[in-house]
Order: structure tokens, then sequence, then C-alpha cells
């Protein structure tokens, strides 16, 4: 039996202090086995899902876990990687990338969206209310309003201030681990065993303007297949996208692989791209038995889960 003290224990020494991907396997086996429902978020998105929780553990539904999970950095003006006070584009411009898809398979996703605070929301919308998957730009601001979605100022005075001091040299740089936060990517899995995932985004901080990250993008951002598990992305959307990131992963688990050994595997798969520039990125994955797998590619990424033990910070390991 895997109780809670043994699973805390293992938790407080790190995923690090356990040596072989077998005991790695063993240990998220082992922790599934006693969970579900259950959230996973990328990075120390902690009041996320703390939200999502709520939904699942009345016996919600994991698409509304999500949705609610991924609203809470949206309207956080700290957080400088994800809607309201997200670092705006070169030109001063907020823009955000989200996406989401439920346990049918429906998918939903805006791009380059501006002045809208829940970009997520938008994104289940557009999957549930029209016949497309993907609205951009002037479009998807159009699609909105429509919908009763309010136009607001997403540009902090900590973003404009940011904006300036990088105007000073203009060099444009991926940065590691953004604030130990970056891209939120949100997995459920529900009391019905059925799963849902949503990613939100304002992209890279000062990137050109209509550039699109990974978070948007069906394969890349963010992948869930109700038969097999799910699985999202955090880190330089331009690598994720080049290697269909979190479908890759969906695609190894389908084959039998564990989620943590499939979440190697395709940070692995990183290696061969090119890129003047250091790069991070970070995969988590969940399987429909609630098995779950996280890696990067350099150290530093995290985590979140909660279950009906409560809520636990996993140290991902990383190929570098
Ligand atoms: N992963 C977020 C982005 O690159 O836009």
């Amino acid at each position: 039996m895997f109780d809670r003290r043994t699973f805390l224990g293992s938790t407080a020494i790190g995923m690090g202090s356990l040596t072989s991907l077998d005991q790695l396997s063993e240990w998220f086996s082992a922790f599934a086995k006693i969970r579900r429902p259950l959230v996973i978020a990328t990075w120390n998105n902690k009041k996320a899902v703390e939200t999502a929780w709520d939904v699942l553990k009345s016996g919600g539904r994991a698409l509304d876990a999500v949705e609610a999970g991924a609203r809470i950095p949206e309207s956080d003006p700290e957080d400088t990687s994800v809607g309201y006070g997200g670092f705006p584009d070169r030109d001063g411009f907020v823009t955000l990338d989200a996406c989401i898809m439920d346990e049918l398979g429906n998918a939903g996703s805006v791009v380059f969206l501006e002045k809208i605070m829940h970009p997520i929301s938008v994104a289940r919308r557009v999957m549930e209310k029209t016949p497309h998957v993907i609205l951009a730009g002037a479009g998807a601001h159009q699609f909105a309003i429509e919908q009763g979605f309010k136009e607001e100022n997403l540009l902090t005075e900590k973003a404009q201030k940011a904006l300036d001091a990088w105007r000073i040299k203009s060099e444009y740089k991926p940065k590691i681990n953004v604030e130990r936060h970056d891209t939120i990517g949100i997995l459920g899995l529900d009391q019905n065993g059925d799963l849902s995932g949503a990613c939100t985004t304002s992209g890279l901080a000062f990137k050109m303007r209509g550039r699109v990250g990974d978070s948007p993008i069906i394969g890349a951002g963010l992948y869930v297949d109700n038969e097999v598990g799910a699985a999202t992305a955090t880190g330089l959307g331009e690598a994720v996208i080049k290697k269909v990131g979190s479908f890759s992963i969906v695609e190894m688990m389908r084959q039998g692989m564990h989620p943590e050994k499939a979440c190697k595997a395709a940070a692995k798969r990183l290696l061969t791209i090119k890129s003047k520039d250091e790069f991070q990125v970070g995969y988590i994955a969940v399987n429909k038995k609630g098995e779950l797998g996280a890696w990067a590619l350099r150290p530093g990424f995290e985590a979140a889960v909660i279950t009906q033990d409560g809520f636990q910070l996993i140290k991902a390991n990383s190929i570098f």
C-alpha cells in the first residue's frame, strides 16, 4: 500500500534522488493506483490545480475543471507569462494563445487574441459553438465580443516597465524557466475516468508581432485522447511545435509506454533541434489509469499535482 506518508516522503526527497527510470515508473504507478480524480499542471500552479480540484472532487467534469484552473493565472496580474499581466510583444501588445480538448476528442483554440482576459474560455466557446477548431486575431476577438466577453486592457504597469527595459538592448533570447511558471498546461482526470486538458499563455516575452507558439496548437502544446491519455507542454514553443510534443507523448503512451517514459522520450527528441540559444521545454502527461509523468530538457521544471491526498509539487527530472 502506498500511503500518504510514503508518498510525501518520496516527494520530500525529490525525484532527483530516485535513481532509475524503473524506480520512477514504480513511484508514479503506485501514486496513481489509489488516485482518481486528479489534476496535474505545469509549474507551481497551486491555486489553479486547487480550483480544478474543487470541480472534480464533487464529481464534476474534467473539462470544467481544467478550464476553471486555467482561468486562475489568466487573471493574475503577477503572472507575467499568461493572460492579464503577461509580457507583451516587442510592439507593446499583449497577445494570447490558448486551446482546450475534451473527452470526446473535441478541440477549440484561439491564437493571437488581444484584450480578452480569458482566452481559455473563448477557446472552449470556439469548440462548442462553432464548426471550427481555431480562430485567430481580429476574428477571434470579434467572436469573443459576440459571445459576451469584455474588452480589457491587459498590459500592466509592470509589463510595460519590463518592455521599456528590454528595449534598451532589444536583444531577443528565450528565457529558461521564466519565473518558474511560464505557460500553464493543465490536465484533469475525473471520477468517471474521463480526461480533458487546457493550455494558455501570453507566449514569449517581447516576441515579434504576430508570433504564435505551441500552446494553441492541437498536438503541440496539448493533446488529449480519452482512450489513452493526455499531455501538455511548456517552454520554447518553436521547439515543441517542431516535435509535435504532446501528440507524440500520447502516441507513445498508446504503444504502452508509461507517461514518465513517454515524457522523457519526447524531451530527448528535442536534442536534435539546432538552436543558437539554450532553451527549456517541460512536458507533463497522464494516462487513463491515472499514472503520471513529468520530464524536461533542463533542470528547474516542476509540476503541480492534486489528488484526494492533497497537493504535491513534483520536481521533474531532465535530460541535462
Ligand atoms: N510555450 C509557450 C510559447 O512558446 O508561446
